[in-house]
């Protein structure tokens, strides 16, 4: 089944990257026939889109592609689609202009008319069962049919402040979700944040049954951490008071996803943070399973790949400006 997924914009590469990441981890056999600004198109089982749905941060709608058109054709190519074996109850039409300008409403309505002289589905604009979602990109429509949405509610609900316990300097859930995903985890898997904090990064891995540890040199965050995982339904985890540098577990873990603290300033070149971040690195590589990978943030004046030695290499590596002054760096590191 063809399978558009409309990305966030929030970024320009982490969005893509979070998706082929989870499709890689989950084991999904897809090709990529469009990988654009804002939007991915593929070839995946039809079973791909629930997956997704579970899992995504940067994404917005997850549709199923009926045709292909330029902006005029649009009609043309509505007429020519078996409507009637997807559209069972009442529909609605919306398009959703990625880039581009038309006359929606007209169009809508046009689209409307043909879709159901050939369904005989009531149209139901409010609550629809079936939502056609033509998707327009510059010169040329995607049609298609909205099978999800991705819930804000979740991000909403997460956000640091309305959690039981909150500390200043807490990750957004989504990125914390999207580096998640990026280290490949999917749910059994063992993840580590060995500086959770109030433990961002360790809920959003616990909603994907991902079995998880924190540790934190700070009780107030061990605490905190653990009252959180709690609050989220989150029972399967396990959370330590510790100097990151000095874990040993037992058996090891898939993933370590980390927000290292930053130190002290750029202006002192970063000296104390590059000593706990080679030293987090080693103790990092002795609780890594062998294939583990490391997906951590860092600041941007802290010269990882300086600080990385050859049993470390960088796969992927993005940038995310926060402020004026400071610009976070996400890697996702593996052992060689
Ligand atoms: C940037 S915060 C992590 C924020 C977290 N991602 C969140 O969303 O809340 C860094 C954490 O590392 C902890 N920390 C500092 N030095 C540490 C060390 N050597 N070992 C373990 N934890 C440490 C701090 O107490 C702090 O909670």
């Amino acid at each position: 089944m063809e399978i558009m997924v409309i990305l966030s914009q929030e970024h320009p590469e982490l969005p893509s990257a979070e998706l082929k990441s989870v499709l890689r981890s989950e084991g999904i056999e897809f090709s990529l026939i469009e990988d654009g600004r804002g939007y991915v198109i593929l070839d995946a089982p039809s079973s791909t889109w629930k997956i997704l749905k579970g899992r995504l941060a940067y994404a917005h709608e997850i549709c199923r592609v009926m045709g292909y058109s330029t902006t005029g054709g649009i009609e043309g190519t509505a007429e020519k689609i078996d409507w009637k074996s997807h559209i069972k109850g009442s529909f609605a039409v919306r398009i959703k202009k990625l880039r581009g300008e038309v006359d929606a409403r007209e169009l809508e309505r046009g689209l409307g008319a043909i879709i159901k002289n050939k369904t005989g589905a009531r149209v139901d604009l409010e609550n629809p069962w079936t939502l056609v979602r033509p998707v327009l990109i510059d010169d040329r429509f995607i049609l298609t049919l909205r099978l999800a949405e991705i819930s804000k509610d979740h991000f909403n609900k997460a956000r640091p402040h309305r959690r039981p316990f909150f500390y200043p300097g807490s990750m957004s859930p989504k990125l914390a979700r999207c580096m998640v995903n990026l280290a490949g985890v999917r749910s059994g898997d063992r993840l580590l944040d060995p500086f959770c904090g109030t433990g961002g990064i360790l809920i959003e891995a616990g909603l994907m049954d991902v079995r998880v540890m924190g540790a934190d040199i700070d009780w107030r965050m061990v605490e905190g951490t653990r009252k959180n995982l709690q609050h989220y339904g989150i029972t399967d985890f396990e959370v330590i008071r510790s100097d990151a540098r000095d874990l040993r577990l037992e058996g090891g873990v898939d993933a370590i996803v980390t927000d290292p603290p930053y130190g002290i300033s750029a202006s002192t070149a970063g000296e104390r943070s590059e000593k706990l971040y080679r030293e987090f690195l080693n103790s990092a590589y002795s609780n890594l399973k062998e294939d583990g990978v490391i997906c951590m943030a860092a600041p941007h004046y802290i010269d990882l790949e300086g600080l990385i030695d050859d049993r470390f290499t960088v796969r992927e590596k993005y940038s995310m400006r926060m402020h004026r002054s400071l610009t976070r760096i996400i890697r996702v590191i593996e052992t060689v």
